[in-house]
């Protein structure tokens, strides 16, 4: 990878649905001098909310093609996603809301550079539909986690997390409105926190600093 330091790190988004947070990231990078830029979304659904971003933005966005399989790519589909990203110069991936299993040539072709948001305060609640987990588990906080994305389910280097609330009142529904809201804000501070240390040239991602506790998130 060539780093310029003068110029934000090239981040490429993927994802599967609606792209609350994709917006959230490309807003941020518009909005401010961040040390990275949306330059590519790229989705696994054919009709996804995702790619009216790229018309919006300006930004290029394509729908591929990722194989039979309904929780990962075809292995040589992943493999092609890689040559495609590596031609465009991507830094590094943030998954934003993407439906599938990231396995080895991804995690090759980018190292310690891929990016997740999960809707829970990890380790509790990997997996799908967290918000349902925290409140079946009659939890009294969630949250929403920023972590490195490595070879299991939700289970890499944590690099940020936001506390929320859960009220006695909240359903599913409710608590993930709220989850998101905080979503929108921690994954744009982390992703460019993350991109200044890569144009640092710091060799450890792991970094305390990054943990945000505090929810800033509006509760009702
Ligand atoms: C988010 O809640 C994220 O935590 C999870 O998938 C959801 C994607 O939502 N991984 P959106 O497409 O970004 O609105």
């Amino acid at each position: 990878m060539f780093v310029n330091q003068n110029s934000p790190l090239k981040l490429a988004i993927l994802g599967s649905g609606k792209g609350s947070n994709a917006r959230a990231l490309i807003e941020a990078s518009r909005q401010a001098q961040l040390h990275y830029e949306v330059v590519l979304l790229i989705t696994d659904i054919s009709n996804a909310g995702i790619l009216t971003l790229g018309e919006e933005f300006q930004i290029p966005s394509y729908y591929f093609n990722s194989g039979s399989f309904k929780t990962k790519f075809a292995p040589e589909r992943e493999q092609e996603l890689v040559t495609l990203l590596h031609k465009a110069n991507i830094d590094f991936i943030a998954l934003a809301g993407f439906m599938r299993v990231i396995k080895e040539p991804l995690l090759a072709g980018f190292p310690k550079r891929i990016l997740n948001i999960h809707p829970s305060l990890l380790p509790h609640f990997p997996g799908l539909k967290a918000w349902q987990q925290a409140i079946d588990a009659g939890a009294s906080e969630s949250g929403c986690t920023v972590h490195l994305v490595d070879h299991g389910i939700d289970t890499g280097e944590i690099l940020g997390q936001t506390r929320v609330p859960i009220f006695r009142n909240d359903t599913a529904e409710t608590l993930h409105v709220r989850i998101q809201e905080a979503e929108h804000s921690l994954y744009p501070h982390i992703t460019d926190t993350f991109a200044k240390n890569l144009l640092h040239k710091k060799e450890t991602i792991s970094n305390p600093n990054y943990t945000v506790e505090n929810s800033d998130c509006r509760i009702p």
